[in-house]
């Protein structure tokens, strides 16, 4: 694998008045965050975060999903990030974030 972890954040926006959209709920905001942390904690080549297209999970949104495991993450704030980098990206573990987790099937 090319990449310890490789997370994928929706950055999709419709129309008001269409599905929900990931984009309007803040999701470039947390994708610059997060870039700007992995930043400044050294990771430059193992891991990678982008944005993404729609995800197909709209409604829970904004929506991250991250490989190689397809976990699935409804990060909301800038605070949810943090904790996702230090407990997910930094000690692969997820027990202390299952609140941020989203089931595989919804
Ligand atoms: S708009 Fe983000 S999952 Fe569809």
């Amino acid at each position: 694998m090319y990449f310890k972890k490789h997370v994928f954040v929706c950055e999709n926006v419709r129309a008001e008045g269409e599905r929900p959209s990931c984009g309007p709920k803040g999701s470039p905001q947390l994708l610059a965050y997060m870039k700007k942390r992995l930043q400044e904690l050294g990771f430059k080549d193992k891991i990678r975060i982008q944005r993404s297209g729609c995800l197909d999970r709209c409604e829970l949104g904004p929506v991250q999903v991250s490989y190689p495991e397809g976990l699935w993450f409804s990060l909301k704030t800038k605070e949810d990030a943090e904790e996702f980098i230090q407990n997910y990206i930094l000690k692969n573990e997820t027990t202390p974030i299952r609140r941020l987790m989203l089931e595989d099937e919804a």
